[in-house]
């Protein structure tokens, strides 16, 4: 079987995920609250002076350090900065070029989706919808999915989106959402089987935080972790996994990376998404090119497939006979 073609443009390109590369690897959930605000890598600075000086290449350790002390970098798995950093120093000439370029690459994989998440915020607005019971607690997913680009544009068909779904997969009892973003808060409109557990991984921390506490407020049996599936995909059974809008961006980063996921994830049934416009609003053909893209990346893996079409997201149901 040949290696399935990128489903994006090369690596650095400036473009988000919806046509985009690069990532590592992480675990650990954070608790909640506020991210970190310590700088533990004062280290930087000294490092690009010295690469100035010398013309070494920049060290990928400090290029990494100078992201992480970033606030904006502070939530993100510190592996997939470490990877992009290892893969974008041989690029740069000068310590704080290689800086401007995994911050680039670290927009595309996750910073063009969620940029006005205020995870505080959100964990309050969590916590006090709770308080005046489920309906209230609903109303504020509905408006938090607002803030990450993917949900907000999936809000429209929510009411039938995940019911169209399980219809053909039956009630799942064992959920995996990857790359999951803030979509486990559409869990209110989820038709899930009577004592279902949600397992739930992203790249970034400030989504996992607010996605943890959702999912134990509402109450559901639960994992939300930090990780990065590019290169640590869970292995336990899943009745269905959730791959939803995520295959451009995982490919961004690790060329064939769908086509593996695909192959190996233990699971019957894998819902596979695509968008059918760019974040700017373009669609020019998007929606007939990942369905190339993705017909390829599943040659002879015995998949059956089933198609759900809404105006922004095209979902493509994959399962084993
Ligand atoms: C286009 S959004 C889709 C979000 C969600 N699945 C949905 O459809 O609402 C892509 C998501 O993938 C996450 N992501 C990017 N690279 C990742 C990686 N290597 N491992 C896990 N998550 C990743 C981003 O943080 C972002 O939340």
């Amino acid at each position: 079987m040949s290696r399935p073609a990128p489903l994006l443009p090369a690596s650095g390109s400036g473009k988000p995920c919806t046509s985009a590369p690069g990532a590592g690897t992480a675990t650990a959930a954070p608790s909640d609250g506020a991210s970190s605000t310590s700088t533990p890598h004062a280290r930087a600075p000294a490092a690009s002076a010295l690469t100035a000086r010398h013309g070494a290449a920049p060290a990928a350790a400090a290029v990494a350090a100078a992201v992480q002390a970033a606030r904006r970098y502070q939530a993100l798995a510190p592996a997939l900065i470490e990877r992009v950093a290892a893969e974008e120093v041989s690029k740069a000439r000068t310590h704080d070029e290689a800086v401007k370029r995994v911050k680039r690459r670290l927009h595309q994989v996750h910073g063009a989706y969620a940029g006005g998440l205020n995870r505080p915020g959100a964990l309050a607005e969590l916590q006090m919808a709770a308080a005046d019971g489920p309906a209230a607690l609903q109303e504020a997913c509905r408006r938090l999915m607002r803030l990450h680009a993917s949900t907000r544009e999936r809000l429209p068909v929510i009411e039938h989106f995940y019911g169209d779904l399980f219809r053909l997969t039956g009630r799942p009892t064992r959920l995996l959402d990857l790359a999951c973003g803030l979509a486990p808060l559409a869990l209110p409109w989820m038709p899930l089987a009577e004592g279902a557990f949600y397992h739930a991984c992203d790249v970034d921390g400030d989504v996992i935080a607010i996605v943890d506490r959702f999912l134990a407020l509402w109450g559901i049996a639960h994992r939300a972790e930090i990780r990065d599936v590019t290169y640590d995909r869970p292995r336990e059974h899943y009745d269905v996994v959730l791959l939803l809008k995520a295959i451009p961006c995982l490919e961004q980063q690790h060329r064939g990376v769908g086509r593996q996921l695909l192959a190996a994830l233990p699971a019957r049934h894998i819902a596979v998404s695509f968008p059918t416009r760019s974040l700017g609003g373009r669609s020019k053909g998007m929606g007939r090119h990942y369905e190339t893209q993705l017909r390829q990346m599943i040659e002879g893996l015995s998949l059956e497939v089933a198609v759900l079409s809404y105006p922004l997201e095209t979902v493509y149901l994959l399962s084993r006979p």
